[in-house]
């Protein structure tokens, strides 16, 4: 966010007031989460409340089990979906999520850019490097992390090249001459590094002599150089206030050794929003939406990013940080081990307690539970802070909550000059410049 400058904020398009007990609600139309009509409706709502962009996260795998009792993983390709968006507004960014650990950077190339041409501009690419999915392609097992943001930095650059290779001012269309694109200026990038050889050029043209918004997702100390070195934004987990004022500080500092502005990287942290009427109710929903919260899961990720078994621990022992083991080397993401290690040596919460926590049950997102007003004082307060750019709207447990978020927080916030009124341009990119 420049100084002076307002937050920037996009919309999550995974169904999240679905998760839980949220997709059983009479109203949650959850026979529709396949359809396009479901996405264009929210996207439209979104654009509505003048949001920077809508955005799909997306995995590569299915852990079929969680399938018993939610949607869990299953959704549709984010950049097809985003491709049907495109047609049903005219200002809103269309952020997809494409993994740079499982395929090529021709493919991915190519199908952003064609994003990018049917929306007039619109597309973005959330970068990310997955966690799991290996065995769909054909992989023993998955790169380690250090692997898969060496991987990630190659990808990138070979992308960017590819988009680089059909300059747009390349073409002519001159009927008269018959001249239909200035082909030397179309190039091959000849690119051979360790992990992809690829030729090009592309064969799509690019759309506009602007880049298209890049947005990273992960936090270790490599996902953060990596974010530092191209990213617009970093879409992060940051639980508690300080986390996001020491994560955006560290960002600005790292994109400035890489010779960008500060300014440049704008941290946008997931914010789980459950809101209601009253603060008794918000909290009745989250719990109603958690009613089944399964237990043993929640003991199992705490012992995968700790270490620490907690499953013979009565209820209302206070765990403490003395309590931690050698934490494993490997956790499946850092970042998600390190928040929760943070939790425990903050608060010393019991079992009970820390089993509600978003750092064990959810992708440990900034959380508010409360009334739009609670809401807004909190986006207030951490912007007050220096904490964060924007945000990235993950609404939680009904319909209603989701629309509380985009038909009253969001003009709050735009009421309070803190966010904008109006779309200034019609690009992705652009809203992230204002
Ligand atoms: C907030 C956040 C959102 C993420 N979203 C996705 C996603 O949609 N799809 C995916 O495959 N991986 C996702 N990841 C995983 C990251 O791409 C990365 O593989 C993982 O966080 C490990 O990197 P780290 O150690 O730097 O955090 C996400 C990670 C974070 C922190």
């Amino acid at each position: 966010m420049s100084v002076g400058g307002k937050l920037h904020i996009g919309m999550s398009l995974a169904p999240t007031w679905l998760s839980g007990e949220g997709w059983r609600r009479p109203d949650s139309d959850v026979e529709g989460i396949f359809s396009a009509d479901y996405y264009v409706d929210i996207a439209r709502r979104a654009e509505a409340a003048h949001v920077d962009f809508v955005f799909r996260p997306d995995t590569l795998f299915l852990p079929t089990a969680a399938l018993e009792n939610g949607p869990g993983f299953s959704s549709l390709d984010p950049t097809v979906l985003l491709a049907t968006i495109a047609r049903e507004t005219s200002h809103v960014g269309l952020l997809s999520t494409v993994s740079t650990t499982f395929l090529p950077p021709y493919m991915a190339a190519r199908q952003l850019q064609s994003l990018h041409w049917l929306s007039g501009g619109r597309a973005g690419w959330n970068i990310v490097t997955a966690l799991d999915g290996h065995e769909n392609f054909g992989l023993g097992e998955m790169p380690s992390a250090e692997e898969r943001y060496q991987r990630a930095a190659e990808f990138t650059d070979v992308v960017m090249k590819l988009w680089a290779s059909y300059p747009q001012d390349a073409l002519k269309m001159d009927r008269g001459s018959g001249r239909f694109a200035d082909a030397a200026r179309v190039r091959p990038i000849e690119h051979q590094g360790p992990h992809f050889s690829v030729r090009g050029p592309l064969n799509l043209p690019a759309q506009g002599p602007t880049r298209m918004p890049l947005i990273q997702a992960g936090a270790s100390t490599a996902g953060r150089n990596f974010a530092a070195s191209v990213a617009d934004a970093v879409f992060a987990s940051t639980p508690d206030r300080q986390a996001a004022v020491d994560l955006r500080a560290d960002l600005r500092m790292r994109a400035a050794a890489h010779g960008r502005s500060p300014d440049a990287i704008n941290l946008m942290p997931g914010l789980s929003l459950y809101l209601a009427g009253s603060k008794a109710e918000a909290m009745e929903l989250f719990k109603e939406t958690h009613a089944r919260a399964d237990r043993a899961r929640s003991l199992a990720t705490i012992r995968e990013m700790t270490g620490l078994d907690l499953s013979d621990w009565p209820q209302d022992r206070k765990v403490t940080v003395g309590d931690l083991p050698l934490p494993p080397e490997t956790p499946r993401s850092r970042t998600h081990a390190q928040l929760l290690q943070r939790l425990i040596a903050r608060e010393a919460l019991t079992v009970g307690e820390l089993l509600w926590r978003p750092e064990v049950m959810g992708s440990a997102h900034w959380q508010v539970i409360g009334t739009v007003e609670d809401a807004f004082e909190a986006v207030r307060d951490w912007t007050a802070a220096g904490a964060v750019d924007g945000f990235v709207a993950v609404p939680g447990g009904s319909v209603s909550s989701m629309r509380l978020v985009l038909e009253r927080l969001l003009p709050k916030l735009a009421d309070a000059g803190l966010f904008r009124k109006v779309y200034a341009g019609r690009t992705f990119a652009g809203h992230l410049a204002e």
